[in-house]
């Protein structure tokens, strides 16, 4: 489908998200003929005509695509300074509003994006609520919203309810930008468009899942956001859980957007809570130190930092789902920085057969069954099964099932956020983050980040390893190992 005509406003638009996925996003829509009658106003801080801002758009997107389209595009974008606590800002905004969408016949939809820093959001959508800019009249106002939103469960209540004086929650996208991975979006196919997952889809078949969302990169450019943020805010809260509640969840009775994220918010409330005095058991929290990566040297996260820091980089846990689908089974996720290699999978490990016959002959044990979705990169999906090694012997063999969508589709992953931003602009909240979800989610992290405050159970690993030894502890405990990635 192509969305209606759209003014696309964004909030932070000189900055680093803006340039790097939100304007190429936006742009590969218009490549794509998604979007026809629109146009693209960028607001800052930083002083920038729209000449300038242009240019900078043109210089971010060359080499990459075709000039005279590039050209077209930068047409429709403007560019207005100003301070966000300011009154004056928003008045020129609805005047540039206003002749913008008279210029680009825009039917006056509304679709801004706050990309800016977080505390900005509330003077952001105080104004704009003033200003009457979120009211709909045969056209639409639309909020995206960058994450964090909050930095913990009372946080997150006090922006949700400042958006909610302005926004009905129709009009509210929270962004999670692992749910427009192609992947991702699979995993839901996958399960409930073929019959043969879902019977063993549960406690009875399955010995434990585990989660692994791990990057090369360390914090980059983003220390100050960082030190401020942590990970269990930065991948846990949001895309960590998003995955386990898509593996989790029971199948919604349509793809209605209200169906899906009401199974997602019944696997949330089922998560057992992490209780105050076995957090420093579940949940083990990692810091990188220098190391090697890739045969890089790299430095420590204190020494980025420059100064002592308790703010963590990895983290690995192990959850229960409780109820009747996965009693006992436990979950295992790990995320961090500067680990070995950037892979992001869920991997399904099922039981061992119930009884082998071939023990006599076959003295190793038989490896379980299990299968690996893997979202990046080398998007696929791989079932290992046991199979008769040719030859006189009983000789068992793990053999791979392979799909790689490479090798399958005419296949460049699409960006997430390309995907998302065309959802916002066709009104379809799917993949976005409805509000009791987004809650949920808080409250089962808060009680962990009020522990590790006063704290000091932090370990260290070399970048460019798999993480600390105690993240190794915390499965082999329980006589499990991590999967060799
Ligand atoms: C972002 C986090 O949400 O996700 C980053 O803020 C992280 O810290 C990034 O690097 C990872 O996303 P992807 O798409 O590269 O897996």
């Amino acid at each position: 489908p192509t969305p209606s005509p759209a003014g696309i406003i964004i909030f932070g638009a000189s900055g680093d998200l803006s340039f790097r996925k939100l304007i190429p996003s936006i742009f590969k829509l218009f490549k794509n003929r998604k979007l026809i009658n629109f146009y693209l106003l960028g607001i800052g801080r930083t002083k920038m005509s729209n000449e300038e801002f242009r240019h900078k758009i043109l210089e971010s997107l060359n080499n990459s695509y075709d000039k005279i389209l590039i050209n077209k595009f930068i047409n429709h974008a403007y560019f207005l300074s100003g301070n966000y606590n300011d009154d004056s800002l928003y008045s020129e905004l609805k005047n540039r509003i206003k002749s913008l969408n008279e210029k680009h016949n825009t039917n006056n939809n509304l679709l801004f994006y706050f990309a800016t820093p977080p505390h900005i959001y509330l003077p952001i959508i105080n104004h704009l609520g003033k200003s009457n800019l979120t009211i709909e009249n045969k056209n639409y106002s639309r909020v995206i919203i960058e994450k964090p939103f909050g930095k913990d469960l009372e946080t997150a209540k006090e922006l949700d309810n400042e958006l909610q004086k302005h926004l009905k929650e129709s009009q509210i996208y929270r962004i999670d930008h692992y749910l427009g991975k192609e992947t991702v979006q699979n995993m839901m196919m996958m399960r409930f468009a073929n019959i043969v997952f879902e019977p063993i889809w549960n406690y009875k078949y399955i010995d434990h899942i585990q989660i692994t969302v791990s990057e090369t990169l360390g914090v980059e450019n983003r220390i100050g956001y960082f030190e401020n943020t942590g990970l269990l805010r930065d991948m846990f809260q949001n895309h960590i859980l998003q995955l386990l509640t898509l593996i989790a969840m029971e199948p919604p009775a349509s793809l209605d957007s209200d169906m899906i994220h009401d199974e997602k918010i019944k696997v949330l409330k089922s998560i057992r809570p992490y209780n105050v005095k076995e957090i420093h058991k579940r949940i083990i929290r990692g810091q990188y130190t220098e190391g090697y990566v890739d045969g890089d040297f790299k430095t420590s996260y204190i020494d980025e930092v420059g100064k002592k820091s308790k703010i963590e980089t990895f983290i690995a846990t192990k959850l229960y789902i409780d109820n009747w689908r996965w009693s006992g089974v436990p979950f295992y996720l790990r995320t961090g920085k500067r680990l070995k290699k950037k892979i992001s999978e869920v991997a399904i490990i099922f039981k061992d057969v119930p009884h082998s016959i071939f023990s006599d002959f076959h003295p190793v044990k038989i490896e379980p069954n299990s299968l690996v979705i893997r979202i990046q990169p080398d998007e696929g999906f791989t079932l290992t099964l046991q199979a008769k090694q040719p030859g006189s012997k009983i000789c068992i063999n793990t053999l791979n099932m392979e799909f790689k969508y490479k090798n399958f589709f005419d296949f460049e992953p699409q960006d997430a956020y390309e995907r998302l931003i065309l959802d916002a602009l066709l009104g379809d909240q799917t993949l976005y983050v409805r509000n009791d979800v987004m809650e949920e989610s808080w409250k089962l992290v808060t009680p962990i980040l009020e522990y590790w405050k006063n704290s000091d159970d932090l370990f260290y690993y070399p970048s460019g390893s798999w993480g600390p030894k105690e993240a190794f502890e915390l499965i082999e405990k329980d006589n499990r190992n991590w999967r060799n990635l």
